[in-house]
């Protein structure tokens, strides 16, 4: 297999489920490698990292993507998230961002604090009561997924009793994160975006009458304001912060719990020293990270890796095999909390660094402490089943044992 067809392969099914064999047959060519015309794999974590922060290394604006697929516009999934933030270049990039990052405030992260170790008790419970005979339970349906829906929502002042659109809007969606999506797969995800522009109009229309304390008030009130935020830019940075802030929340708990539970003993240290619980999220954010690759042109001719990298050029940045750089991570097939300076790459570097890490973090450390405290004879029931995907990096089915709740 040449570099090309090794590249490749990391589309086809085994690739999906288990990348790191491939990255690791990358890696053997460098950190940085040509794997067909005009396009690099990158999969050094100092590479990465430097690419990301290069200020002549860009999202794929409109331009871009014309050459790919000239009807995109006529995709609202595909404009939607061509016109956030996480699609768009300075100056607009800046605006756009601090504009909703205003509304991530210490307040409202406090307040989501409370909000997440309220749920994750309750669904906890939920989850004993449904097991029990001691019959196992699906993680990924009764835990992995409600809680970060649950905290999506109140960030963004969904009602209660919308959730479960949201959960279906979500997964219709995050297929246009991947880099190949079939015809049938866009289809689904325009018609959930269509609907998910829709509910967002109304509720943006109820909050201008009704101001509330929640992102989509602090984003409307940013649009009136002087046209700060376009109507087009409010519908689709909405848009982004449901699949961008939901599901990779999602499959970082259901991957690492997996981590923990097959490391019985690292599980039992969180369980005694909850105050480790950072240092071990971002160990597993490292191991198994939930958004394994993102994409750059490059706006000038470069040199990275030793490699040089010609204008234009089209760079899959491979935020996974990254995260398991040797020369950055001494054994990096293994699991260790214990690591200094771990800063993995997971939530992407430089003017696009993931705008809710911070809550992402907040969520797994309360839930992996609170999940082992409660559950001390929590344990894997079965085989998992991965999804078939390679961007965003998770688990369908997560079935475990849960034992007498302490
Ligand atoms: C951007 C990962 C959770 C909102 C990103 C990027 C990554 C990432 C890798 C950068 C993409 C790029 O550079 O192309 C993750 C992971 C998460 C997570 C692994 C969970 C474990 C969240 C949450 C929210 C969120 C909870 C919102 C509440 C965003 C937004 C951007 C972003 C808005 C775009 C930022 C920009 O373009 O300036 N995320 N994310 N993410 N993330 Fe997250």
């Amino acid at each position: 297999m040449d570099v090309a067809e090794t590249f490749a392969s990391l589309m086809s099914p085994e690739g999906r489920v288990d990348p790191y064999p491939t990255y690791e047959r990358l890696r053997a060519y460098g950190p940085v490698v040509q794997v067909g015309p005009g396009t690099y794999a990158v999969t050094g974590h100092a590479e990465a990292a430097e690419l990301l922060r290069d200020p002549h290394v860009r999202v794929l604006e409109g331009d871009v993507r014309d050459a790919v697929m000239p009807d995109w516009r006529n995709s609202p999934a595909l404009s939607s998230i061509a016109r956030s933030m996480l699609r768009t270049n300075a100056p607009d990039h800046g605006r756009m961002r601090r504009l909703a990052a205003g509304a991530f405030t210490p307040r409202r992260i406090a307040d989501l604090r409370e909000v997440v170790a309220a749920e994750a008790d309750l669904l906890i419970d939920a989850m004993a009561a449904a097991s029990r005979d001691g019959t196992p339970v699906d993680f990924m349906a009764e835990f992995a997924y409600p809680l970060p829906l649950r905290v999506i929502c109140e960030l963004l002042g969904v009602p209660a009793v919308d959730r479960p659109l949201f959960r279906r809007w979500a997964a219709d969606l995050t297929g246009v994160l991947e880099p190949e999506i079939t015809e049938a797969e866009l289809a689904v995800a325009d018609a959930g975006a269509t609907e998910l522009r829709g509910y967002f109009t109304e509720l943006v229309a109820a909050r201008r009458r009704e101001p509330g304390d929640d992102l989509i008030t602090a984003l409307v009130q940013a649009h009136d304001a002087g046209e700060r935020l376009s109507g087009e830019e409010l519908l689709s940075n909405l848009v982004i912060l449901l699949v961008a802030g939901f599901e990779t929340t999602t499959n970082l708990l259901g991957n690492g719990l997996t981590v923990l539970l097959a490391h019985p003993q690292a599980a039992d240290a969180l369980r005694r020293y909850p105050e480790h619980a950072p240092a071990y999220v971002d160990e597993l954010l490292r191991y198994d990270s939930p958004v394994q690759l993102t994409t750059r042109a490059s706006g000038a001719a470069l040199v990275v890796g030793g490699i040089q990298l010609p204008a234009g050029s089209w760079i899959v940045l491979l935020l996974g095999a990254a995260n398991r750089d040797p020369r950055r991570y001494p054994h990096p097939e293994r699991f260790d909390p214990w690591r200094a300076q771990l800063n993995p790459l997971a939530f992407g570097a430089g003017p696009h660094y993931c705008l809710g890490a911070g809550l992402a973090r907040l969520e797994a450390q309360i839930a992996f402490v609170t999940l082992l405290r409660r559950l001390p004879e929590l344990a894997a029931a079965g085989m998992p089943r991965r999804r078939d995907r390679l961007t965003l990096r998770g688990y369908d089915n997560l079935p475990v044992a849960l034992g007498a709740l302490a």
